[in-house]
């Protein structure tokens, strides 16, 4: 197996197109070298997995195929899906296909219920991790030299420790900042002077209105690239930060289960979607009811095979996340994925209409005088469940426009979403602030 880890790109200016030559031979390969590199390393993925998981052996055993049967990438469709269930049956380590002295790291993420997903990393898959995240800040307008506030949270999660070692590998300065204490955040970023920040964009608004409580303008701020991931964020999400603070907004995307961040980045040139990093990840998109593979262009659910990886190969990992694939542009050999505006379990079906947190964020965004921040809060009474829109007051609209503008949103969730639900606009500085991923809903529906 051979993996590129020169990759270090050379400076140009923040945010201009990368001269061909900057980009690392990865990231210029043709389509065909492409597809090349990725069936020899599928072949060596699905061997590495069957001959060293337990769980892997059973389910190709089961559905009777051997990693022998993949002769071209179209054959990776006869494979099993793996889902978080089976990473789950095998917590802790059940799924590395390493010995334990190998396993030079393990991440966690926290589910919303029960017992964390655990992911483990050799030497060598660190190092592939650092190459896509420095290929993702580069993509991002980064370069050598610049300063890269990580707000992201250190520890189990794979955010800061992600991004970390990205920012390293490109050769840039990293400021380990990590999640909360949110007012020394913004004295380091007016002192330090960094020019890029790695946030959620949850955690960008309460960075922002920390800005503002201080008396400074966050448009005045060194900050000019925000690279934005976690958690679904809107184009109109984008257009706030932007504005207020004066920046290049784009998205990162990435799981714990198939690396950390850094599977897929928008690239600043194009903001017109997240380019995949396929020589390393390998990217599916099925219906999630008959599961037939969709083809580009075909929003459904998001699978990746891993290519490179030791510790942890995951194949045709159900991601649940919601997405479609479309051709490369500001990387030509990469396909894009179209931003993940939500993902099957953060739905909430409201009287049999499918409602998702990013339509309600268009709305409310949208709706003159209310802060960029709302909380969805789910009740049950007389046996039917019931969706309350929490929004908030900016602190200089008058105390009349709160009305209108509740009856604002729940006209227009009412026309575009097709449910009728209740909307209370509080008063400025009401709602929970993110520290890292938000809590966009809030389930008090009694337990059955
Ligand atoms: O959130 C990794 C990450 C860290 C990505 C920092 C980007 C930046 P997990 O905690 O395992 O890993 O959560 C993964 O978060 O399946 C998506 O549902 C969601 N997610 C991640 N990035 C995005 C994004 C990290 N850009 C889960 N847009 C994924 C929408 C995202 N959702």
């Amino acid at each position: 197996m051979t993996t590129t880890h020169s990759e270090v790109p050379h400076a140009k200016r923040l945010g201009s197109a990368p001269a061909a030559d900057d980009l690392s031979p990865a990231e210029r390969m043709s389509v065909d070298e492409l597809r090349a590199v990725q069936l020899e390393r599928l072949q060596w993925t699905l061997r590495h997995a069957y001959e060293n998981v337990p769980c892997y052996r059973r389910k190709f055993d089961e559905a009777g195929v051997h990693p022998d049967d993949c002769r071209s990438l179209e054959d990776l469709a006869k494979f099993p899906y793996t889902t978080k269930a089976d990473l789950r049956e095998n917590y802790p380590f059940g799924m590395f296909a390493v010995p334990q002295q190998e396993v030079r790291r393990i991440h966690a993420s926290s589910g919303t219920t029960g017992k964390p997903t655990v992911a483990g990393y050799t030497a060598d898959d660190i190092d592939t991790w650092a190459t896509v995240m420095a290929r993702s800040i580069f993509a991002a307008g980064g370069r050598p030299g610049h300063k890269v506030h990580v707000a992201y949270g250190y520890g189990l999660f794979t955010g800061g420790l992600g991004a970390h070692y990205g920012v390293e590998k490109l050769g840039a300065t990293v400021i380990p900042a990590s999640g909360g204490m949110t007012a020394r955040q913004v004295q380091i970023i007016t002192d330090f002077r960094p020019e890029i920040i790695m946030v959620t964009p949850s955690y960008m608004l309460t960075l922002l209105d920390e800005f503002e409580r201080q008396g400074i303008d966050p448009r005045t701020s060194s900050l000019r690239v925000g690279i934005f991931g976690a958690e679904p964020w809107t184009e109109r999400m984008r257009a706030e930060i932007e504005e207020r603070m004066d920046l290049d907004a784009v998205d990162i995307y990435g799981l714990s289960e198939v690396m950390g961040p850094g599977v897929a980045q928008e690239c600043a040139e194009t903001k017109d979607g997240l380019h995949v990093w396929e020589d390393h990840f390998y990217p599916e998109v099925i219906d999630p009811v008959d599961e037939n593979v969709l083809a580009e262009g075909e929003t459904g659910e998001l699978l990746f095979t891993s290519l490179t990886k030791q510790a942890m190969p995951v194949i045709r990992y159900r991601t649940r996340d919601l997405t479609a694939l479309r051709p490369g542009t500001a990387r030509p050999s990469y396909r894009r994925m179209d931003k993940v505006t939500g993902r099957s379990d953060d739905m909430i079906i409201l009287r049999g209409v499918n409602v998702f947190p990013t339509q309600i964020e268009e709305i409310v965004l949208g709706t003159p005088g209310l802060a960029p921040h709302f909380q969805l809060r789910l009740t049950r009474k007389d046996r039917m469940d019931h969706l309350t829109v929490l929004a908030e007051a900016r602190a200089d609209t008058p105390a009349e426009r709160r009305v209108p503008a509740a009856l604002e949103i729940a006209a227009r969730v009412k026309d575009g979403v097709g449910v009728s639900v209740g909307v209370e606009v509080l008063d400025p500085d009401t709602l929970e602030r993110s520290v890292g991923k938000m809590r966009r809903v809030i389930d008090q529906r009694p337990r059955d």
